[in-house]
């Protein structure tokens, strides 16, 4: 008998045609958010389960389940998923690392060039019919070119964001738990590790894409947004949670940051409302690594992963060994 499977949320018809060649597939092609408790009802006898963020996996839901052996999260960020209490369990645990990396690394600086030079701001204000005459001081941003971009969480992501300031002649310091090696610093445009308080009151446009968990909660916050330059461009393409909503609408209000430039939020799908009065802030849904062929193959990896996971094989991307 071929192993029960709950796919939570949409997925690519093809992904789950080839899920189906190896499991029973129940799927929700209507996108329903499952609550944790219909989350729980539709994996009773479920071997494993493919979800994205969406889905919080902890003890409580695991002491529910007790049929289900492999969890294939479709996200390279797994705060969704309570490691320890996989562990302890006995389900394997997997990400979509490296597919995303370029795409993601592109998005960044989509939002960083949006965000510093006021791309949606001026269009917005195009749209609303208020373009008369071209005037010297319309719109004025920030420059990128030769400016100093700061990274803060330097892995394979933050790597390909540095590694593209190169053409912008930019100088590059990063922070991170752990220093690089010679050659990533090397590959990531020449970075130059520094302190966190170095890279928060040097860097001219700061990107954020460390992971999420409680130990980088509220990261950035009132004393952090203090501490960066009156002209800095703030980006996140990391987790909401890293940066405390309040006090960056705060500084984005006082202008003692420049702008900001946000594809994630805590509490998302919601965010603080606020935001929506804020001129000097670019909004985006959380679709930094929303290429078509970069969600396929984060679709296939979280495939491969469950595929292995549960036919006796190491998965490619097991997070708990
Ligand atoms: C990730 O892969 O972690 C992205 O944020 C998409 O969820």
């Amino acid at each position: 008998m071929k192993p029960s499977i709950l796919v939570a949320r949409a997925i690519f018809p093809e992904t789950l045609a080839r899920l189906s060649e190896h499991f029973e597939v129940e799927s929700n092609q209507v996108d329903h958010i499952f609550t944790p408790q219909e989350l729980a009802a539709k994996l009773q006898g479920k071997h494993g389960l493919l979800c994205t963020g969406s889905a919080r996996v902890d003890a409580t839901q695991l002491a529910q389940t007790p049929m289900l052996r492999a969890v294939a999260n479709m996200a390279v960020g797994y705060d969704n998923l309570d490691l320890a209490a996989c562990t302890a369990h006995q389900v394997m645990a997997t990400n979509t690392p490296d597919v995303l990396n370029q795409t993601t690394a592109d998005f960044a600086w989509a939002l960083l060039m949006a965000t510093a030079r006021r791309v949606t701001e001026a269009e917005h204000w195009l749209r609303a019919g208020n373009w008369e005459k071209w005037s010297y001081d319309a719109f004025l941003g920030a420059d990128i070119h030769g400016a100093t971009l700061g990274i803060l969480g330097m892995g394979r992501i933050g790597q390909a964001i540095a590694r593209r300031s190169s053409g912008f002649d930019m100088q590059v310091l990063y922070h991170n738990r752990s220093r690089l090696s010679e050659s990533q610093e090397a590959y990531a445009n020449n970075a130059r590790y520094v302190s966190k308080q170095e890279l928060l009151a040097t860097a001219d446009h700061l990107v954020l894409i460390l992971p999420y968990s409680a130990q980088t909660h509220h990261a950035i916050g009132a004393p952090e947004l203090a501490m960066m330059k009156p002209s800095a461009t703030l980006v996140n393409v990391a987790r909401g949670g890293i940066v405390d909503d309040a006090a960056l609408i705060a500084a984005l209000r006082q202008k003692k940051i420049a702008a900001a430039g946000l594809d994630v939020f805590e509490g998302e799908p919601k965010f603080h409302p606020d935001f929506l009065t804020l001129e000097n802030v670019v909004l985006t849904p959380h679709i930094a690594s929303a290429s078509e062929s970069t969600r396929r193959a984060m679709a296939e990896c979280a495939a491969d992963n469950l595929i292995a996971a549960l036919t006796h094989q190491k998965p490619p991307n097991l997070l708990n060994p």
